[in-house]
């Protein structure tokens, strides 16, 4: 199980962090159950660089939706692929 977590502060939300976190949901749906799990954070403390998303131990700032297809497959499909 990987967990994703979108910043949903208010500084990242006015950024499209709910945009972020539908395009994780999307892709998170071609893998099988239970492998992925997408939460909303609290402000991780890099509003300015935002949108910023952690996966495991490693972040990722000035996140559009449009880098989350790129992000996941390098940092989730490839993780939990049998
Ligand atoms: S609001 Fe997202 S890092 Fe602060």
């Amino acid at each position: 199980m990987i967990t994703i977590e979108v910043c949903l502060g208010s500084s990242c939300f006015l950024k499209g962090a709910d945009e972020v976190v539908q395009a994780f949901q999307k892709l998170a749906e071609s893998l099988p159950p239970g492998k992925v799990d997408i939460r909303g954070s609290f402000c991780m403390g890099r509003c300015q660089e935002g949108v910023t998303v952690r996966i495991g131990d490693r972040y990722f700032t000035g996140i559009r939706a449009s880098d989350v297809p790129r992000i996941f497959d390098e940092f989730v499909r490839q993780a939990v692929s049998p």
